[in-house]
């Protein structure tokens, strides 16, 4: 039968019709275990009883009345996010790409009203990924994404990791925003160094330019701090989160710090269903249970399992040829064959992800538990094990 859906996705694999904690089920009954929460977003695991019980119960009483008036749970969970981040206003919206769409209308009416002479371009890293729609797009820096699309916002990208090269980017021209992963997700878990992310801040103080750190992948615990760019030990302008917010409905937050905060004006900006009722619910609990509940303080542990874990498959076995990432957001570099792997992982119960064609990605939810954690690595080194060796480069 043909599909009804547009053609945007390779899907394909099991139906999945339930999920209880880290454990899928499929429609004839298998079992698998997640280890990549449907693409960074399900932390509290599947079904997780008070999630459900504060989704049933806010569904029963009241789902949407619009931002035309006062959103009560919103105005909390807003609270809430700018006492963990440090920052001063939250604008809700409903996916991590209008979170990053935000981000950039906030720095372009910023470049405007500042002190300093800043261009209305953005800055952002090769390896970048932050989202589809077409600003967003336009900071993404795989052209092939963009190309179809064009003409994009100007952007120009520079390579991670490098400062001379943002410093010569800042002086051919400031931008209105730096745009930058921490951890970059789907560029393939390159991490961005402290040293870096420091230089980023600098350089966007010395020219007046807005820094975005989008958290979209990396936020909400999964580096192991609330957000990953508190490492650096200096504060972006603004941060993007979404994907495990509400645990599985659709949210996006832009968070923004000082005078930005109060930038965006009434009509400049807004959306029909971000920070409703319902979702808003869902991610008091997701917030609650990371932070009172103690979800996140028993990561810490878990994430240092991992990274033994995959540091020792590295050790063992050739095809494994770097670790990348840290956290809860870790992954194997596997020239050519992350695909096969990921397949071989399957076949065995359990979901991986994949990244940037060489990458197996793991994102597990944040309530797997070490025992999974171990199977999992078993299974891994098993497929690692059984796979034939690379051919020795003949050239
Ligand atoms: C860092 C980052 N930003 C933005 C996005 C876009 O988020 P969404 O798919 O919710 O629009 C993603 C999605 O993977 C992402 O990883």
């Amino acid at each position: 039968m043909t599909s009804s859906l547009m053609s945007t996705y390779r899907s394909g694999g099991p139906q999945y019709v339930a999920g209880q904690g880290a454990v899928l089920f499929d429609a004839e009954g298998r079992e698998w275990v997640d280890l990549l929460s449907g693409l960074g977003v399900t932390v509290l695991g599947h079904s997780h009883p008070r999630w459900v019980e504060a989704v049933q119960e806010q569904a029963a009483r009241l789902v949407h009345t619009s931002n035309l008036y006062p959103q009560a749970t919103a105005e909390k969970v807003a609270r809430h996010l700018c006492e963990l981040t440090h920052m001063d206003g939250v604008f809700f919206s409903n996916s991590g790409t209008e979170a990053v769409e935000c981000a950039l209308k906030l720095a372009r009416k910023a470049a405007g009203q500042g002190q300093h002479a800043i261009g209305t371009h953005f800055l952002a890293l090769e390896g970048s990924f932050h989202g589809r729609s077409l600003g967003s797009l336009s900071v993404t820096s795989n052209a092939g994404y963009r190309s179809p699309f064009a003409p994009s916002l100007e952007a120009r990208f520079v390579p991670r990791n490098e400062v001379q090269a943002l410093e010569e980017a800042f002086q051919r021209g400031a931008p209105a925003a730096l745009i930058l992963e921490p951890i970059q997700g789907e560029g393939g878990l390159h991490v961005l160094d402290i040293a870096y992310l420091q230089s980023a801040r600098e350089l966007c103080d010395r020219y007046g330019s807005v820094l975005i750190s989008d958290e979209v992948q990396c936020g909400m615990g999964r580096s192991g701090t609330f957000v990953a760019f508190e490492k650096a030990g200096v504060q972006p302008d603004v941060i993007t989160l979404a994907k495990p917010l509400a645990g599985g409905l659709p949210v996006g937050a832009t968070l923004a710090r000082g005078p930005l905060a109060q930038t965006l004006r009434p009509g400049d900006h807004g959306s029909t269903f971000g920070g409703g009722p319902l979702v808003m619910q869902a991610a008091w609990v997701v917030l609650d249970e990371l932070t009172r509940g103690g979800l996140l303080q028993d990561l810490a542990p878990k994430a240092k399992r991992l990274t033994a874990g995959l540091d020792a498959l590295v050790a063992r076995h050739e095809l494994a040829s770097e670790r990348r990432g840290y956290g809860w957001m870790q992954g194997l570099v596997l020239p050519g064959q992350a695909d096969a792997v990921q397949a071989a992982m399957g076949e065995l119960g359990f979901l991986v992800g994949t990244a940037a064609g060489d990458v197996l990605r793991l994102l597990p939810p944040f309530v797997l538990t070490s025992e999974q954690l171990d199977q999992a690595l078993t299974a891994l080194d098993d497929v690692l094990g059984a796979y034939p060796q690379p051919l020795p480069c003949t050239s």
